[in-house]
């Protein structure tokens, strides 16, 4: 018998939750400082290019893909693909390798929140002006509090997601993404009016062609790499949510969305971070990746006095809520697919208990960054150099494994996925699917010629970009 497939409650909370999804840490530590390094305004054009001629593309066809077989994305590769069902395995393997390492990140945001609220209960005491490095080392070498924070992290997200899709995913997201767009907006007020700031915008938006000039195809690669993160694609997340979206709902123009939002949000972050950061030490100060969020803007805090660790606070829940958001779609992402195959064997169905198996092989993994602590306690490594966008310290397991998942599973995953559904699936099918109930396909033409020719080429070159950056080859 065909059992009914949960849907969302609303369009209102599958756009949240999927703009939960696409709003993560990729948006607040890295797209402003690649942004900046990478020709300013130029590259947000190339960024919003990519994001519409490869990003848009991809996302309406994983959408569609997961309404179509309403499974989770093994199942629904294995049921369009004879042979490239397989790349559902590699959208499992890479969420579970990027959760890992994103309990340990979230985890530093909850220390340092919690940091932060001492401050307000008890005074501004640890906080002198330039602390930031000294509380960052300390928390790196202290592994075990690491691991307890991440553990409480990942323990967040199974609450959310053994909650199901309408009672925990959406109804978190629901409340969290308007939340975190407010607390953002009262960053963002603090910031462009610290003394200093316009140099942060500026370093973020003037446009500057060089970039483009000197190492196109890196600046291809780098927009292309933030761009699949940070729109969270060929990782599952979209196949998912999609096969819980009813068939009323019109997937082009959600997809349009949430792009549109997930974008708004990455320039946006850079008005709260860049106009801080370089108002304490101009260029000298760290601009991205952890030590941007943990040692720049810690001391930008304690420099504030009494009001800083309260903007502190408001800072780190923001980035608690953005990297919350993210990970349960990734936790998600496993949970659906186990589902969906004890559904089809009949085996009866436990969420929390599916949800608490997953975190066997998590905690596992996590427990090795946690302990690596970024690489600051001298734990042996494997080749490792860093071409994610989440991680900036070569040389430790963080990132070894965005390397692995963000920078080669990933396009891997895209290049393959766009050449199935160009080559073998057919375009005619997502199509249809998208036209459902009377809904409209206007930009059908222009995504048959780029599912089947302008998305190859761009993870093509995207692949290269990476691989020849690991390998240090300069190939054109
Ligand atoms: N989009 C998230 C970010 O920008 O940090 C990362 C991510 C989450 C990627 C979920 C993939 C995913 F399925």
């Amino acid at each position: 018998m065909d059992k009914k497939r949960t849907q969302w409650g609303s369009n209102f909370g599958f756009i949240m939750s999927a703009i939960g999804s696409a709003v993560g840490l990729g948006n607040i530590w890295a797209f402003p400082f690649k942004m900046g390094q990478n020709g300013g305004f130029a590259f947000l054009i190339v960024y919003v290019i990519l994001a519409v001629f490869v990003g848009l593309m991809i996302m309406v066809s994983e959408l569609a893909i997961g309404r179509r077989t309403k499974l989770g994305v093994l199942g629904a590769y294995q049921k369009i693909s004879k042979r490239f069902g397989w790349i559902g395995w590699l959208a499992v393997l890479s969420p579970l390798i990027l959760l890992s390492f994103y309990c340990v990140l979230g985890g530093y945001c909850v220390e340092y929140m919690c940091y932060n609220l001492s401050e307000v209960a008890f005074g501004v005491g640890a906080g002198a002006a330039d602390a930031g490095e000294t509380i960052f080392s300390n928390m790196l070498s202290n592994q075990l509090g690491a691991l307890i924070f991440a553990l409480i992290f990942l323990g967040m997200c199974v609450i959310i997601v053994k909650n199901g899709i309408k009672g925990g995913i959406e109804k978190f997201n629901k409340i969290g993404m308007p939340a975190l767009f407010v607390m953002l907006i009262i960053i963002i007020i603090r910031a462009v009016t610290l003394p200093g700031a316009s140099e942060g915008i500026k370093f973020m938006l003037e446009p500057n062609l060089e970039p483009l000039k000197n190492d196109f195809i890196g600046v291809i690669s780098t927009a292309g790499c933030q761009m699949f993160l940070s729109l969270s694609l060929a990782m599952g997340a979209m196949v998912t949510y999609g096969s819980y979206l009813g068939n009323k709902e019109n997937i082009v123009k959600s997809a349009g969305t949430i792009i549109f939002a997930d974008t708004l949000v990455a320039v946006l972050a850079g008005f709260a971070v860049l106009p801080a950061a370089f108002a304490l030490n101009g260029s000298e100060a760290v601009l991205s990746g952890p030590k941007l969020l943990f040692i720049t803007l810690q001391d930008v805090f304690n420099q504030m006095g009494f009001v800083g660790p309260i903007f502190g606070v408001i800072f780190y829940l923001l980035v608690i809520i953005a990297a919350v958001s993210s990970a349960i779609s990734l936790l998600e992402v496993i949970a659906t697919m186990i589902i969906d195959k004890r559904e089809a064997k009949n085996k009866p169905v436990d969420r929390v208990k599916i949800t608490a198996y997953i975190c066997i092989p998590v905690v596992f993994l996590m427990a090795i960054v946690a302990i690596d602590g970024l690489g600051a306690n001298g734990m042996w490594t494997p080749f490792s150099k860093s071409v994610g966008i989440i991680g900036s310290f070569n040389d430790c397991w963080l990132d070894f494994f965005d390397t692995l998942a963000e920078g080669i599973l990933m396009p891997i995953g895209g290049l393959l996925m766009a050449i199935m559904i160009g080559w073998e699936y057919g375009t005619e099918n997502i199509r249809d699917e998208i036209m459902l109930e009377g809904n409209k396909f206007k930009l059908y033409k222009l995504y048959r010629v780029c599912i089947r020719f302008v998305v190859p080429v761009m993870m093509l070159l995207i692949l290269f970009g990476q691989i020849s950056e690991i390998f240090g080859l300069k190939l054109l």
